[in-house]
Order: structure tokens, then sequence, then C-alpha cells
């Protein structure tokens, strides 16, 4: 008889056969930075994660970067919006200050900036709305590249185009070499979903559209192919690393990413699944430890070589640099 139990019977023999790890440099912690440092503090939807100033930020990073997480993806906070996003190309905008302050002062850690306009606009759509209420595609390509450029000068290491617009990756790689910038890489957010996974990060960053949703956009939740064809387009302009946004509900998707192309894979286990899962520990109706290494581990398991997530640091102290 076939007995699988056999290597199940004690913790030496199970962690003999374990086929995956999560390791701990592997993922990255997104950082909220505000520009007023009034808007700093605790975000009551999302118990446990902060919003920095720039200042506090450099201090957050070394305390990751201790831990073993040298990896982090930087979302600004500006004090002003305007319906054309100007705050986010401001060469002294909060993303460019923050990113200065941790290459200065960390130079070792990899620096990504989310690169988008809903947080710097006041209606909170990702780019120019025109007439019809719709975003106008291309007129917000040259906004993401003009600010893209001013991360680049900043220090950035990876830029990660959020927005889903057409055309993005290949606009900011092109304006990026004729500036010398060859070594920036771009994280593509190349299969995001329009997903109600994202309602936490709203709060937190101020950036819920005032009118409509994102759904011309971002792509619709029941489509799976189309996300492969994303990816591709993304993989051709020149993304040296694709996305697959949100986590937990596309686990299908990130593993068809994986065996369909080359690139390194990132899954991004957006605010709504960690404010669920913090949700539910507050109540006692899921133990911590074991469902948090659960989650993370089923993303590796899925095929993602790395992991965007908001429980990174604290998945780190518990289980040290080696992960
Ligand atoms: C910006 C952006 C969003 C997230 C990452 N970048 C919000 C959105 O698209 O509405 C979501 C991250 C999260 O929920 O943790 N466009």
């Amino acid at each position: 008889m076939h007995r699988p139990r056999r290597l199940r019977r004690t913790p030496v023999i199970r962690s003999l056969v374990r086929e995956h790890h999560v390791r701990v440099d592997q993922l990255v912690q997104p950082l909220f930075v505000v520009q007023n440092p009034r808007d700093a503090g605790a975000i009551s939807s999302m118990p446990g994660i902060e919003r920095f100033t720039v200042e506090r930020v450099v201090d957050e990073v070394r305390e990751l970067a201790d831990l073993g997480v040298k990896s982090v993806l930087l979302f600004g906070i500006p004090e002003f919006k305007d319906a054309t996003a100007t705050g986010n190309y401001d060469p002294n905008g909060v993303v460019q200050q923050a990113i200065r302050a941790i290459k200065r002062t960390n130079p070792s850690v990899c620096v990504i900036a989310d690169l988008c306009n809903c947080e710097y606009t006041d209606h909170g759509h990702c780019g120019i709305v025109t007439e019809s209420g719709d975003v106008d595609n291309d007129a917000t390509v040259q906004l993401l590249v003009r600010t893209a450029i001013t991360y680049a000068e900043a220090g950035v290491d990876v830029i990660a185009p959020s927005d889903m617009m057409d055309g993005r990756v290949d606009a900011i790689r092109s304006a990026l070499d004729a500036r010398d910038f060859t070594d920036v890489a771009i994280m593509a957010y190349s299969a995001k979903y329009a997903s109600a996974f994202y309602g936490p990060f709203r709060e937190a960053a101020g950036s819920t559209p005032q009118f409509g949703d994102r759904r011309t956009y971002q792509m619709d939740p029941p489509n799976a192919r189309e996300a492969l064809r994303e990816i591709e387009l993304d993989i051709e302009e020149g993304a040296d690393i694709v996305m697959v946004k949100p986590g937990l509900p596309y686990l299908d998707i990130v593993r068809a990413a994986r065996d369909a192309f080359e690139v390194p894979i990132a899954v991004y286990n957006v605010s709504g699944e960690y404010s669920m899962i913090q949700a539910a520990i507050a109540n006692g109706w899921l133990e911590a430890e074991r469902t948090v290494d659960e989650l993370l581990v089923s993303f590796v398991r899925a095929g993602a070589d790395i992991i965007i997530t908001y429980f990174a640091k604290e998945f780190a102290a518990r289980h040290g640099a080696r992960g």
C-alpha cells in the first residue's frame, strides 16, 4: 500500500521533503511616504501599517534592511492635488525626496517607485481625464514619462508603472535610454485587475476616484488569457519584471505567467488581502503566524519570484534574514 503519510511523520522529515520556501530577500515592503507631516501615522484600515515622513522612512528602511528586507516600493502622498497631477513630476516632490534620502543613507537597498497619477490628481483617476470622463491614454503616458525621468534623476533603481495605460513601458524605456538611464529597470504592473481588494490602499493613499471607476483601464477580473497578452506586450516593450495584481484571487494567473514567460514575475499581495487577514486575526478567527506563512508560500508555489506584501517586515522579523 502507498503510504504518503510516512513522509509527514516528523518535523525533520517534513522539512526534508519540503518543496517550496519563502526567502526574505524575495519580499518587497510597500511604504507610504507623506509630504505633509500631519498626514503621517497609522492607517485605520491597515493595522500595523504607517504613513511615514521622508525623515522617518529612512529609519524604517534601515530597520527593514537589518531584518533582510532590502527592497521597498514607494508610494507618495503629496500635499496638493490637481487635475493634471503636476505634483508627480516635481523634481522635489515627496517620492523624489524619499528616493534621494533612502539612497543617501541606505545605498544598497533596492528602491522601487510606484509610478501612477492617482495619488496626485484631485479627481483620483490615474491620468488625464477627458470631457467624456474617460482617461486619455496617450496624454497620460506623456505625464508618466515626465515623472519617470524625475525618479531616475533622484536615483531610483526600479520604476513600477501601475497605471495600465497602453504603450507606457515602451515610452518610459525609450525616454530613460535617451537620457542615459539605461540601468534603471522597469517592473510593470502588467496584469492589474480592476479589483475591490484595493479599498484600504485608497484610504491610505487618498486616491479613491471621485467619479466612475477604473474599469476602462484596469483589467476585467474574469479574464485570464488577456492577462498573458498584457504581460507579453509589456515584455516586448522592455519590461524587466512583470507583475500580477492582486495576488490571492489571481494565483492562477501567476502560474500561467510563470509557465509562459522567462522573465521574473512579481505578485502584489494587496491591501485588501492584508486587511481581511488582519481583521480575522484581530477577531481571533485566524492564527496570525501560521496564516501569514501559508499565505506567502502560496505565492512561491504559484511561481512568483518577487512578493510585494505588507507582511514583509513581520515575516522577516520572525524568520530571520534567511527566511
Ligand atoms: C496606484 C496603485 C494602486 C495600488 C497600487 N498602485 C491603487 C489602485 O489602482 O487603485 C493598490 C495597492 C494595494 O491595494 O495594496 N494606481
